[in-house]
């Protein structure tokens, strides 16, 4: 699988990543996890993806890489959990990255994320110098900021980050333009989550209540032509290969999935005038489409 630079970080990640949201759930064996994991590693996936708030994921990854560990990149995210001390202070990033080290079984962590760290918080600075200490002290080698709107965009001017992760898909484009040109400007990473808009296809009806909900709506309204592509594969590529971009993180427990997504991207970028319809069917029905935390 290609490989691209995270920004200016140093770092090489694979243009599919797996996003390890959905392995940390309760109905997950761990079993079927490592054998994602392992599948992924052999796929040339790179990148793994996990955060405090994603239930076992970090346990899990930390169990599946032993022997493996210097096969990838680890990207958490971290700022609240931890017991007995207030979210969004010094202490909840400084302890969130010590415990993820504990659970992640290594003894340094690549990307870290304050994850969703609201405005008046980064600007505060508690967080921000917290997560650089960790930095200096070696226990992380990126900083980043993970969110969208206002404070996504005050953490790319910042120059407190090496990288960012925001929502970037056919029905989320709005940053493509403001933060994902700007970060590219200035060298930082970009991470893609929910590249596949939560594959809202799956639902017939409107799923009410369902993270997905939003994007169901949104995809009704794009009254997209996919020319004839499965729309796991129009996603992937567009999100993939959109300017700046340098990994998306496919949220799945599926192998064949994955696998789906990276046959998907290594076919290369969409072609340019399917990639150009896109972008307008967003221009057209998108006004006021904010991105989706
Ligand atoms: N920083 C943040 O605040 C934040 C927020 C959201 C997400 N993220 C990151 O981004 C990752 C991905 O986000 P996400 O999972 O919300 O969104 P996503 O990747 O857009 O969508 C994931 C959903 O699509 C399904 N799917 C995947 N491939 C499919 C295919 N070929 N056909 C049909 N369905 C398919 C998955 O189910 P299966 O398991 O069946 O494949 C899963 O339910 C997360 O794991 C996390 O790493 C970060």
């Amino acid at each position: 699988m290609r490989q691209r630079l995270l920004g200016c970080t140093g770092l090489a990640v694979s243009a599919v990543a797996l996003g390890a949201g959905h392995v940390g759930a309760p109905d997950q064996a761990e079993a079927d996890v490592e054998r994602l994991v392992h599948r992924a590693l052999d796929l040339g996936v790179n990148l793994l993806d996990t955060a405090r708030s994603y239930g076992a994921s970090e346990e899990r990854l930390g169990r599946a890489l032993a022997g493996r560990r210097d096969a990838v990149v680890i990207s958490t995210k971290v700022g609240y959990g931890v017991p007995g001390h207030a979210d969004w202070t010094g202490p909840a990033v400084t302890l969130g990255v010590e415990d993820a080290l504990r659970r992640l079984r290594t003894d340094r962590l690549d990307v870290v994320h304050l994850h969703s760290c609201p405005l008046e918080t980064l600007r505060r600075g508690e967080v921000v110098a917290a997560l650089e200490a960790t930095v200096r002290a070696g226990k992380a080698r990126v900083a980043a900021y993970s969110g969208e709107g206002d404070a996504l965009e005050w953490a790319v001017r910042s120059g407190a980050f090496g990288s960012v992760q925001l929502s970037v898909n056919v029905c989320d484009q709005r940053a493509l333009e403001g933060p994902v040109r700007e970060a590219r400007l200035r060298g930082l990473g970009v991470l893609a989550k929910r590249p596949l808009a939560n594959a809202p296809w799956r639902f017939r009806e409107r799923p009410t209540g369902h993270y997905a909900e939003v994007y169901w709506d949104r995809l009704r309204a794009l009254r997209l032509d996919p020319r004839g592509l499965p729309l796991p594969e129009l996603f992937a590529r567009f999100a993939a290969h959109a300017p700046g971009v340098a990994s998306i993180l496919l949220g799945t427990a599926s192998p064949a999935h994955l696998e789906e997504a990276v046959r998907a991207v290594e076919a290369g970028p969409l072609p340019p005038e399917l990639t150009a319809a896109l972008r307008d069917a967003f221009l057209r029905a998108g006004e006021g489409w904010i991105g989706q935390v």
